[in-house]
């Protein structure tokens, strides 16, 4: 089955939502890539971009929330926090064993699961603090 972003994760913030929508879509292309029995070295590569991708625009969620005084930045860049752990630890998993199915339905559950429990609670807020802030000369 496809994973993709899915109009309700809009959190109505443009360059944010384009970033989450390429995450969903490295996600898609990593679990194709396992179901389609890919080589180690190209489900390792688009594995490799997921996690790169997702620290980059956990930088830019963070930057965005700092230069807005964003207050709840803490506590949100918390969840990043543990959210990279985890990505990373499925990471070495798989440079053990490789794409095991094992493997494939943490991604689809854990990985999938909680980014869009994390966008609907914590990426909505930080959106309606930002759409609140007045416009930027
Ligand atoms: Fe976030």
């Amino acid at each position: 089955m496809p994973v993709s972003w899915t109009p309700d994760l809009s959190i109505g913030v443009e360059k944010l939502d384009l970033q989450h929508q390429q995450i969903f879509a490295a996600l898609d292309d990593l679990l194709a890539a396992m179901r389609q029995g890919k080589g180690k070295a190209e489900v390792g590569r688009t594995l490799a971009f997921l996690v790169g991708y997702v620290a980059e625009h956990f930088v830019m969620e963070e930057r965005t929330m700092r230069e807005s005084g964003y207050p709840g930045l803490e506590s949100h860049r918390g969840e990043h926090e543990v959210f990279a752990r985890d990505v990373r630890a499925l990471k070495s998993v798989f440079d053990t064993y490789g794409a095991t199915s094992v493997l494939a339905i943490d991604v689809t559950n854990r990985v999938v699961g909680w980014l869009r429990d994390h966008i609907l609670r914590r990426d909505v807020e930080m959106a309606r603090y930002l759409n609140s802030l007045p416009p930027r000369e």
